[in-house]
């Protein structure tokens, strides 16, 4: 795997999950603003897992719903589970419900990752082309390098997976391939074993990488991320570094509990 530890990450201790759910809300429409300045839509990779439920709340609502337009928007996805997109543990269900539906998203403007299909494989493949094609970029298989996406969004797992990046699996390793098919732990630990996932190639173009992280249960394993030796084969969240992009952590103070020396600023 090439990608190093995450370099230089901005660390932003909240108060509580509300304030952390406001100060996604607040980049997303700055990001949003931005890439309609540039006369183009806004790209960004939705997070699955629960935390992300109250950022898309909050988008939904007003006073942000009012500030950014869904048709002005491509919204893509950093993984899915392989379930059918109307089942309980579908990320783009969880997606669907608490903020594409409410604020009434273009049908033309969600691009779901299909990992109800039996050939994982294949979608995975077709995901890149769907990539591709809404940044108006060379497809891979044409020699295309990955295309750079204003917003990504991730959590962190409590084993220190983002998106479906697990510790240890072949995805970490991969360097060519965007978005690849991928095993997690199988359940109980986690809610669906199969999974198609975005790779490390991609998350370092990303012109802006934001982890939503809450809970006391989640404080020793971001100290260990973020202030730990690194180790992105054990803790696959270290891998996200992107080249020229910023990564920020907006985490709470319960989830801030443990850290020591990463660069925290507070609000
Ligand atoms: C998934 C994820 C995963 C998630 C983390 C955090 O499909 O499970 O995308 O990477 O973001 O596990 O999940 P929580 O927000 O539920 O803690």
């Amino acid at each position: 795997m090439s990608a190093g530890r995450a370099s230089r990450p901005v660390v932003r201790r909240l108060a509580d999950a509300e304030t952390v759910a406001r100060a996604g809300a607040g980049e997303w429409v700055r990001l949003f603003r931005a890439a309609r300045a540039k006369g183009r839509r806004f790209r960004v990779a939705l997070a699955g897992g629960s935390t992300p439920r109250r950022l898309y709340g909050t988008l939904a609502a007003e006073p942000f719903a009012g500030m950014w337009e869904p048709a002005g928007v491509d919204f893509l996805f950093g993984d899915e589970r392989a379930v059918a997109p109307d089942a309980a543990e579908s990320n783009y269900r969880m997606a669907r419900e608490a903020l594409l539906d409410p604020v009434r998203a273009p049908a033309a403007r969600v691009h779901r990752m299909e990992a109800e299909r039996d050939d994982l494989d294949a979608a995975a493949r077709d995901y890149e082309a769907s990539l591709a094609r809404v940044c108006g970029t060379r497809p891979r298989d044409a020699g295309g390098p990955p295309p750079s996406l204003d917003l990504v969004l991730l959590g962190l797992g409590p084993d220190g997976h983002t998106a479906s990046l697990f510790p240890h699996a072949p995805a970490l390793r991969e360097s060519a391939r965007w978005v690849v098919a991928a095993d997690a732990p199988p359940p109980p630990l986690l809610p669906q074993a199969r999974r198609l996932t975005v790779t490390f190639p991609l998350l370092r173009r990303a012109a802006m990488v934001v982890f939503l992280v809450e809970g006391e249960s989640k404080a020793a394993r971001l100290a260990e991320v973020l202030d730990g030796p690194a180790d992105p084969e054990r803790l696959p969240a270290q891998g996200v570094a992107p080249v020229a992009g910023r990564l920020v952590w907006l985490v709470d103070r319960a989830a801030a509990s443990k850290l020591v020396h990463a660069p925290v600023v507070d609000g």
